[in-house]
């Protein structure tokens, strides 16, 4: 689950703030793409996700993280939760193919016989069986980003963010790397993608939210287009018994899932035994 709730950001220099009171829900198992111009705001939303930046007001909740109650030492514990494809990959380039998956899972401690049970099926997963020993260098494009996401899977995350994954791919590429989202959505992922390209939104038909100049204007929760300006925001009939106008509100999903600011297992503290007299 994502919640913002009026997130602004405010960077210096800018007459228009790059994010403006942005709210949305995202529930589990949601694919969502997420559009607009260059400069709209796309990837500073998705840094105030990963906690790359802060926003300047309003409320981050991710899979039941209350980002105001979280601490910077707290950062890794969500990093492992959500997976994240950079744009320009961001791979190790002195590190094979299996190194640098299996890298992404050392250092968040996993031992050394559930590494090399995992790599292999992650890369299996991607389509890069083979490909183990080769170096990024030694890649193609489509391959380099099923590397990144095949790193970002690893740790098995409930959200994966993917920043313009098929930027720079030729269109068959491009498709083979949005089907292999779609199926890990199927896998039960919530997927959040940002993309320029208008033929793969408007063939998915997901839910699409558009912004420009960092507002949030339009929220196409079904059968979503490509259209940056003139957003047809498509009302979707649901029965009354479920239906609600406005979506549930960071303290009501605190309730409902009984969440705590933050659970680690550092801030988790044993319940004192009573004491029996
Ligand atoms: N680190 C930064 N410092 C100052 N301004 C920034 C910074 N990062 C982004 N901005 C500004 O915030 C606005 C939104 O930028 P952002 O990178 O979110 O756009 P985008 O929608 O991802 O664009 P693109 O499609 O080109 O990737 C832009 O006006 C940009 O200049
Ligand atoms: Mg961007």
């Amino acid at each position: 689950m994502i919640l913002l709730e009026k997130v602004s950001k405010y960077y210096p220099h800018d007459k228009v703030p790059a994010l403006d009171e942005v709210s949305l829900h995202i529930a589990p198992k949601e694919f969502v793409f997420l559009v607009g111009k260059s400069g709209a705001g796309k990837s500073t939303l998705i840094k105030m996700l990963t906690r790359e930046e802060k926003p300047d007001y309003g409320k981050i909740m991710v899979g039941g993280i209350d980002y105001d109650f979280m601490k910077k030492r707290q950062i890794p514990h969500l990093r492992r939760r959500i997976g994240v494809v950079f744009q320009d990959f961001k791979l190790l380039p002195n590190r094979t193919v299996y190194e640098n998956v299996a890298f992404a899972l050392e250092i968040v401690g996993v031992s050394n016989a559930e590494i090399k049970r995992t790599v292999p099926k992650v890369l299996d997963l991607v389509g890069l069986s083979g490909t183990e020993k080769k170096f990024p260098g030694e890649l193609s494009g489509g391959q380099r980003q099923r590397v990144a996401i095949a790193r970002s899977m690893a740790r098995q995350p409930k959200i994966l963010i993917a920043d313009e994954p098929t930027g720079n791919l030729d269109p068959e590429t491009s498709w083979g790397i949005v089907r292999l989202l779609e199926e890990i959505n199927n896998f039960g992922t919530t997927i959040l993608i940002t993309t320029h390209d208008e033929q793969i939104v408007n063939q998915l038909r997901k839910r699409v939210i558009t912004i420009r100049n960092g507002k949030m204007i339009g929220d196409q929760k079904n059968d979503g287009h490509y259209d940056l300006d003139a957003v047809r925001t498509r009302i979707v009939k649901r029965p009354l018994a479920t239906a609600r106008r406005t979506a549930p509100t960071a303290d009501e999903i605190r309730r409902a899932t009984n969440s705590r600011p933050i659970a680690t297992p550092e801030t988790t503290r044993p319940t004192p035994r009573r004491r029996v007299i």
